[in-house]
């Protein structure tokens, strides 16, 4: 029985119905009478857009309410929240306006859009009156969003390392466990359905980007580009590295890391955070400021990473995905979970749902508004500082090694070890592992050069960064 002074359902309209729409209608309905109860009113799902009505799909679709038309959503006057689960930029991205600019509230788990647009997004939604959540972008069902928007803003965030891409992370902990090499463990995820048929975007690392952005965007306030990450991806990795880095206390992961450094005012110093913007920086390049150490400079990397055996992020495996996040007052918090699939993305859909029909209770929007203080400059690769480990294949005779610790030296690259692991007799070949001690990524892609230049030097197999976690 409906009592005659409850509130009007809320009505949703739908932007796309695949593996998350469908999880998140199923989600809706299931938790009808949880979700009535925890907002005081009913959620109703007025309108569905898919691009073809007729597909086979794992769910039936709800029906009456499909549509192909976009505008039956995003023009319904009575529709109040659109949920964007398209994917892609175009035309999700100019859907999300329209609904912004008709005073719709949109959640999405749009990652491109979010990542490349995101900043104007919420400015728009901001003069609109409207709010605009997008939880499950980064994570899946791991509450990231939320936790950067809200629960750590006492904090001065330095450090976040994160595997956020479960598709090499399933590649490179098989690569790790079994000895598979990386070609038979992508067919292997592939054939479960944890990789595309084009796994482009996943193996070279660029959703890992996407993902980092948002996620550096959030923890420093400032806005980070996908295009500002430096990004290498896992292809070139063999199974023998994996080996190696066991036998030297490491695993291999793909991480995301973004750290800030303070500048010479000195991080929470007044105005440390507000780097007036510059068009260089606009265009997502990273001038150094004009007096180098005035600036917070961040570091923002997505590449294969040794990581030490013994800290909690060694032990991510399978499709799991896990943030690490060190700020100045929590010290050390660890998130972790899955980070896709129908019914964990759902989950972080819907309690964004959930969170705005709250605000539409209490009539308001921009609960929680975001500010960026604009972008801090972006410190180039080339000023890295870190160990390195290096795989090689050398001609197998006198002197070579010597000649490989000179042109190390040469670069101000100390070695910390050197080992001979293989060798080829055909060939007169054997494998070096090199591990060096702390140095500037510009003098080792300096030594990397000269050594490729080298006779001696057969092949460059392999080239990692080691993460201190200090
Ligand atoms: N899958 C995950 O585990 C996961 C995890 C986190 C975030 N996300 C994000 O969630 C979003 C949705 O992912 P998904 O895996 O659910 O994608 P999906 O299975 O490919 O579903 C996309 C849906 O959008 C519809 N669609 C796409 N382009 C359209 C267009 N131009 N016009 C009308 N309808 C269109 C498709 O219609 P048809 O059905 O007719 O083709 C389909 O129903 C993406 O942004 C993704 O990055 C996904």
């Amino acid at each position: 029985m409906t009592r005659l002074d409850a509130p009007p359902p809320i009505r949703i309209g739908l932007l796309g119905f695949g593996v998350v729409g469908g999880g998140v209608v199923r989600l809706l309905s299931q938790k009808a009478g949880a979700i009535a109860t925890e907002i005081g009113r009913s959620i109703v799902l007025r309108r569905v857009l898919v691009r073809d009505p007729g597909r086979s799909r794992p769910f039936d679709l709800p029906e009456g309410d499909v549509t192909t038309d976009a505008g039956a959503i995003l023009d319904d006057p009575e529709i109040d929240v659109v949920v964007e689960l398209m994917g892609g930029v175009t035309p999700a991205a100019e859907y999300i306006r329209r609904a912004i600019r008709n005073r719709k509230h949109v959640v999405t788990a749009n990652k491109d859009v979010m990542a490349t647009q995101g900043v104007d997004i919420l400015q728009l939604a901001r003069e609109h009156g409207v709010d605009v959540y997008y939880e499950a972008s980064v994570g899946g069902g791991i509450p990231l969003i939320g936790v950067f928007r809200q629960d750590l803003v006492a904090n001065e965030v330095h450090q976040v390392h994160a595997i956020i891409n479960g598709t090499t992370n399933y590649i490179l902990s098989r690569m790790a466990g079994d000895g598979v090499d990386f070609g038979p463990a992508l067919a292997e995820a592939q054939s479960l359905g944890y990789a595309e048929s084009d796994p482009t975007a996943d193996v070279e690392g660029i959703d890992a980007t996407y993902k980092l952005a948002i996620l550096a965007s959030l923890a420093f306030r400032t806005q980070v580009s996908p295009a500002a990450v430096y990004r290498e991806g896992i292809a070139r990795l063999r199974a023998a590295d994996f080996r190696y880095a066991r036998e030297l206390g490491y695993v291999i992961k793909l991480l995301a890391i973004a750290k800030r450094h303070p500048g010479a005012r000195g991080a929470g110093a007044p105005g440390a955070r507000s780097t007036p913007l510059t068009q260089g920086a606009r265009d997502g390049g990273a001038p150094p400021p004009t007096d180098e150490t005035a600036a917070d400079e961040i570091e923002v990397r997505v590449h294969p990473t040794l990581v030490p055996q013994d800290i909690l992020l060694a032990g991510v495996n399978g499709v799991f995905n896990a943030v690490h996040v060190r700020g100045d007052l929590v010290g050390d918090v660890l998130f972790y979970g899955r980070g896709a699939g129908a019914e964990p993305t759902s989950s972080a859909v819907v309690a964004d749902i959930v969170d705005v029909a709250h605000n539409i209770n209490a009539g308001v929007a921009n609960r929680i508004p975001f500010h960026y203080a604009g972008r801090l400059p972006i410190r180039p690769i080339d000023r890295l500082e870190t160990r390195y480990y290096v795989r090689l294949w050398v001609a197998d005779r006198p002197g070579v090694l010597g000649q490989i610790a000179q042109v190390f030296g040469d670069h101000q690259i100390s070695i910390a070890s050197c080992i001979q692991k293989e060798t080829d007799p055909s060939a007169e070949s054997a494998e070096l592992v090199i591990i060096t001690h702390p140095a500037r990524e510009a003098d080792m892609q300096a030594s990397l050069s000269t050594l490729e230049a080298l006779g001696t030097v057969r092949e460059l197999s392999t080239m990692c960064r080691i993460e201190a976690f200090a």
